[in-house]
C-alpha cells in the first residue's frame, strides 16, 4: 500500500537553504516521502550532495524509490538526534544546509496499523521507528500516576490530565486506540471543545513515545555545531511545544550575552554563533492551509550560522 504527504511550507523552506549556495553538502533531517528532499535536490542541490534522515523504515524506502535517480542524495536510516555520529560515519564534518520538517507525516495517520490516529481501530503502538523499544501501550498501561498526569498535562497540555489519568488507571488494561479515544471522552464529558477530545491525550503519549521534543533539542545543538560559517538551519513545527523549542534556542544561540545581570562587562563568555532570518515565524498562506488543512499550524523559523 502506498501513502501519500503534502509537503508544508516547501518553496519558503528550499528559498532560505538557497541563501547556502548550491554546491555543498544538505540534510534533511525528516525526509518523509521526499517532497522537501525532491525540491532541494531539483533546485537547491544539483552539483551539490543531500543526505537524508528518517527514523521510520516504511516512509524510507518510500523516499528512496522516489528519489532514486538522483546519484547525488543518499538516504539512511537514523534518529536526527544522532546527527553528528550519523555524518561522521560518512565522512562529513561540516555541512552547508539543513532542513526539519517535523513531527508526523500524513501516512502515518493514514496506516492504521499503526496507532497514531484516535479515529482508527488499531494496538496502542505510536511508535515512529518500528524497532524502538516503548510503545503507546507501555505509556498508558504501566506508567505511574504521576508520570501519566506530566506526560498528559506537559505534552498534550490538557488541564484536565488528573482526571484523564484516573480513567486511564483505573480502566487498565486498554489495548487499543478506540479504547483509549473513549476513555478520554468519558473522563472529558460535557467539555465544550472545538477538536475531538483524544486530540491532545494522543498527541502526548506520541511525543512520550518517541522523546520527539528531547530529540529535537539534542539535534538542534549538533547541527548549529556542524553548519558552516554562511550555512543555513531551517525548522518547520507543527505545535507550541516544537516551536518554543526552536524559538528559544535559536534567541540564545542569536545573542550576544547571556547574562543573568545584564550590566556590563559581560562575564559570560557566550559567543553569538547565527544570525536569525526570521524574526517571525513564517506561516503558510490562506491558498495552503485551504489546500493542506495540516499546513494551518505549521511555523518555519530559519537562521544562518555566523
Ligand atoms: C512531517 S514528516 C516529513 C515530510 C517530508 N518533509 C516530506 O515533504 O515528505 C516527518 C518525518 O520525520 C520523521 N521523524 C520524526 N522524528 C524523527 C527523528 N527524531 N529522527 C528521524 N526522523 C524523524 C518521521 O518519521 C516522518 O517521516
Amino acid at each position: 500500500m502506498s501513502f501519500s504527504h503534502k509537503s508544508v511550507l516547501l518553496a519558503e523552506a528550499v528559498d532560505f537553504l538557497k541563501a547556502a549556495g548550491s554546491s555543498g553538502v544538505f540534510v534533511d533531517a525528516t525526509l518523509g516521502l521526499g517532497g522537501h528532499s525532491g525540491e532541494i535536490l531539483r533546485r537547491l542541490a544539483p552539483q551539490g550532495r543531500l543526505i537524508g534522515l528518517d527514523c521510520d523504515d516504511r516512509n524510507l524506502r518510500e523516499a528512496a524509490e522516489k528519489l532514486k535517480g538522483y546519484g547525488n542524495f543518499r538516504a539512511i536510516k537514523a534518529n536526527f538526534r544522532d546527527l553528528d555520529a550519523v555524518l561522521q560515519n560518512e565522512g562529513i564534518e561540516k555541512i552547508d544546509g539543513i532542513l526539519y520538517d517535523l513531527g508526523v507525516s500524513s501516512a502515518h495517520f493514514d496506516d492504521a496499523a499503526r496507532g497514531f490516529s484516535f479515529s482508527k481501530e488499531a494496538p496502542l503502538d505510536m511508535r515512529l521507528d518500528p524497532g524502538a523499544a516503548l510503545t503507546a501501550y507501555d505509556v498508558v498501561n504501566s506508567y505511574k500516576r504521576p508520570d501519566l498526569e506530566r506526560v498528559i498535562r506537559d505534552y498534550g497540555e490538557e488541564y484536565k490530565y488528573k482526571k484523564i489519568a484516573d480513567f486511564i488507571i483505573n480502566r487498565r488494561p486498554i489495548e487499543t486506540t478506540s479504547k483509549l479515544a473513549e476513555i478520554t471522552a468519558l473522563a472529558k464529558r460535557g467539555m465544550k471543545e472545538k477538536i475531538d477530545p483524544a486530540t491532545r491525550v494522543f498527541q502526548a503519549i506520541r511525543i512520550e513515545v518517541n522523546d520527539e521534543l528531547g530529540a529535537l533539542k539534542e539535534s538542534l545543538e549538533k547541527a548549529v555545531g556542524m553548519l558552516q560559517s554562511g550555512g543555513v538551519i531551517a525548522v518547520i513545527s507543527f505545535h507550541s511545544l516544537e516551536d518554543r523549542i526552536v524559538k528559544k534556542y535559536f534567541a540564545l544561540e542569536a545573542s550576544d550575552c547571556v547574562c543573568e545581570n545584564k550590566r556590563m562587562p559581560c562575564t559570560c563568555g557566550h559567543v553569538k554563533r547565527i544570525n536569525l532570518l526570521t524574526k517571525k515565524a513564517l506561516i503558510p498562506g490562506d491558498a495552503e492551509t485551504a489546500e493542506n488543512p495540516r499546513a494551518r499550524s505549521a511555523k518555519l523559523r530559519a537562521a544562518v550560522k555566523i
